[in-house]
């Protein structure tokens, strides 16, 4: 079977001053190395809070997250942005692609933060990545001159320049048509396999859902069903 690489160990959330609300009711969860999770639940039931907390977007009130053994809570501010950067890549609804640069140079970003220029090498892997995604005519276009769909594979190839363990994907295809969908996922388990990355991936489209090595399904800040699909992530 393979190793845990995310485990969470009785997170809770509030959020409020005065008055707390309790969003994240002790969510205990593990997540193997390779293994393509889905996460459904209504809107609210905590998913974003969740996944942020998970990557170290957000802190949790109780609990601890731990990566590959690495305790999140043990790292200090600039050792969370750095295990963040080199650890984890993130996709969101919105791509948050820089409009002014170009689909290449924004794959770039997330190596240049920590090793300030590109060499060759990681230019060509850049490149390569934008090749799976299908995008290999697109690389010297800016950024807001390609379509929807094309913006979120350019976010897909950028998540990944930094060879990533874990993505973290929170409704990757919430803005897309049906036909930009079934291309985005297809990348998504593309990288899955190829790369053995482990995602964790929100979605309302309980079709992809279905198409994903487990789903879990969140209802007022508790996991309510965790179903594995594919029986290969348990030998
Ligand atoms: N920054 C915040 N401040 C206060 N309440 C928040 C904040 N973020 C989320 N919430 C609340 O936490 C609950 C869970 O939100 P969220 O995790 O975004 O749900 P989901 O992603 O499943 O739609 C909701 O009730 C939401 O209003
Ligand atoms: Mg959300």
């Amino acid at each position: 079977m393979a190793d845990v690489l995310i485990r969470t160990q009785g997170i809770t959330k509030d959020f409020g001053d005065k008055v707390k609300t309790r969003v994240l009711h002790g969510i205990d969860l593990e997540i193997r190395e390779g293994e393509f999770t889905a996460m459904l639940g209504a809107s609210g039931s905590g998913k974003s809070t969740l996944l942020n907390i998970i990557g170290a977007l957000d802190h949790s009130t109780e609990g601890e997250v731990f990566i590959g053994g690495t305790s999140l809570n043990d790292l200090d501010e600039d050792g969370l942005a750095m295990f963040r950067n080199r650890t984890m890549g993130f996709i969101f609804q919105s791509h948050f692609l820089l409009p002014q640069f170009t689909v290449l140079e924004n794959v770039l970003i997330p190596h240049l933060i920590y090793a300030g220029k590109a060499k060759p090498e990681v230019e060509k892997r850049a490149a390569e990545l934008l090749d799976m995604v299908g995008l290999s005519h697109r690389l010297n276009s800016r950024a807001n001159a390609i379509s929807g769909g094309e913006q979120q594979r350019a976010a897909i190839a950028r998540s990944l320049i930094n060879q990533p363990r874990m993505i973290l994907a929170d409704e990757p295809t919430g803005n897309l048509d049906t036909a930009n969908t079934e291309k985005v996922f297809s990348v998504l388990q593309t990288v899955n396999r190829q790369f053995k990355t482990s995602f964790i991936m929100v979605t309302h489209n309980p079709e992809l859902a279905q198409r994903s090595d487990r789903y879990l399904v969140m209802s007022d800040g508790r996991i309510v069903e965790d179903k594995y699909l594919n029986p290969k992530c348990l030998e």
